[in-house]
C-alpha cells in the first residue's frame, strides 16, 4: 500500500487512489475547481520521481522542474513526500485596487500585483483569499494593461464570491501561474473567429477578441454572448463602442432564455472558422452538438468551461 506523507502525518491508501480525494478524504487543505486539470487550484509539491507524468500535463517548465503536480490528475503509485501550497510563499501577492458591481451581480475585480504576471491574454490564474479560499478565474485585462481585471459572478452559495465583497481597497490576494488554453493564435490572423459566452465566460473571449484586433486580425470575429440579468449584458456599453470602431467586430448580446433559437440558426459562412466557447459547463455542453450539425469539427471549437463550487 502506497503512503502519503504531508504535514507530519502518514497515510495509508490504496494503489491507484486519486490524490485528491486522498487528501480530502483526510481532511487536509487542500483546493479544488474543476477536477479535471484545467484550473491549475489543486496545486502540491512531491518529489520528482515520484511524480506520474499525467500529473503535470499542463503545467509550465518551471512549475514542472520545481515540482508541481496536479492532485485531481495524480493516481497514487506510489509512497509520496508531499508539501501543500502555500499561497502566501508560493502565489504572486497582489493588492486590490477596486471592486465593483457590475449589472447581473456580477463583482470587476481590479488588482495591482507585486510584479509584473506574465500571462496571455484569455487564460485564468487561481485568486486566493487565504489559505483555504482559492478559485480559478478568467484574466479580462490584457498583458499591457496597468492592473489585472477579473469578472466574477456572486452566487447564492459561493463562499468566494461572498468573502471578497467583504473584501476592501488595499487588501492582499494571493495569484497562482496563468494557465490555459483560450488564447488567440496569430496565425489565425485571416481566419473567421466565433466566440460564444455565457455569463462571465465573456471575461476571456472579450479579451481574447481584443488582442486579436491589436494583432491585425482580418478574418472577421463575431461574439456572442448570452446573459441571464434582466439588464442584459454587463459590458453592453464598452463593447458596443469598442465594435463601433473595429468593423473586424461584429456583437450578438442575448438573452439567456434567446440560446437555444440562436443556437440552431447558426450558419457557418467559411470553413476556416473557428469557435471558441467559454461559460459554465451546461452550456459549453449545449453548444457542441449544434456547432458540430453547423459543419465545425472538433479541432474547430475550443473551449473551456468552469463549475461553480459551493
Ligand atoms: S481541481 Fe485540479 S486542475 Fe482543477
Amino acid at each position: 500500500m502506497p503512503e502519503l506523507i504531508v504535514q507530519g502525518r502518514h497515510l495509508q491508501v490504496s494503489q491507484g487512489d486519486n490524490l485528491l480525494t486522498a487528501l480530502q478524504g483526510a481532511d487536509l487543505p487542500i483546493n479544488w475547481s474543476c477536477r479535471a486539470g484545467h484550473c491549475h487550484s489543486c496545486l502540491i509539491q512531491a518529489p520528482a520521481e515520484s511524480i506520474p507524468a499525467a500529473a503535470q500535463q499542463g503545467l509550465s517548465p518551471a512549475q514542472q522542474a520545481e515540482g508541481w503536480l496536479l492532485a485531481c490528475q495524480c493516481s497514487v503509485e506510489q509512497d509520496m513526500h508531499l508539501t501543500l501550497h502555500d499561497p502566501a510563499s508560493d502565489g504572486l501577492p497582489a493588492q486590490i485596487e477596486s471592486l465593483e458591481t457590475l449589472p447581473g451581480d456580477i463583482v470587476r475585480l481590479r488588482l495591482a500585483p507585486q510584479r509584473p504576471l506574465r500571462y496571455r491574454a484569455g487564460q485564468h490564474v487561481t485568486l486566493w483569499l487565504s489559505s483555504r479560499l482559492g478559485r480559478s478565474y478568467s484574466l479580462a485585462s490584457l498583458p499591457g494593461d496597468a492592473l489585472l481585471e477579473f469578472h466574477i459572478q456572486v452566487r447564492d452559495n459561493g463562499a468566494f464570491s461572498h468573502q471578497l465583497q467583504q473584501a476592501c481597497v488595499g487588501q492582499t490576494l494571493y495569484l497562482g501561474a496563468p494557465g490555459g488554453h483560450l488564447c488567440y493564435d496569430p496565425a489565425w490572423h485571416d481566419r473567421p473567429l466565433l466566440l460564444l459566452a455565457s455569463g462571465t465566460g465573456l471575461a476571456p473571449l472579450q479579451a481574447l477578441a481584443r488582442d486579436a484586433l491589436q494583432s491585425g486580425h482580418s478574418g472577421g470575429i463575431n461574439l456572442w454572448h448570452w446573459s441571464a440579468a434582466k439588464q442584459g449584458c454587463y459590458l453592453q456599453q464598452p463593447l458596443t463602442d469598442l465594435a463601433a470602431s473595429e468593423p473586424q467586430l461584429h456583437l450578438n448580446l442575448r438573452q439567456r432564455a434567446d440560446l437555444d433559437a440562436d443556437l440552431r440558426s447558426l450558419r457557418i459562412r467559411s470553413r476556416a472558422t473557428l469557435a471558441l466557447v467559454c461559460g459554465g459547463a451546461e452550456f459549453t455542453e449545449q453548444v457542441r452538438r449544434p456547432l458540430f450539425m453547423a459543419g465545425l469539427a472538433g479541432p474547430q471549437v475550443i473551449d473551456e468551461s468552469f463549475l461553480a463550487r459551493s
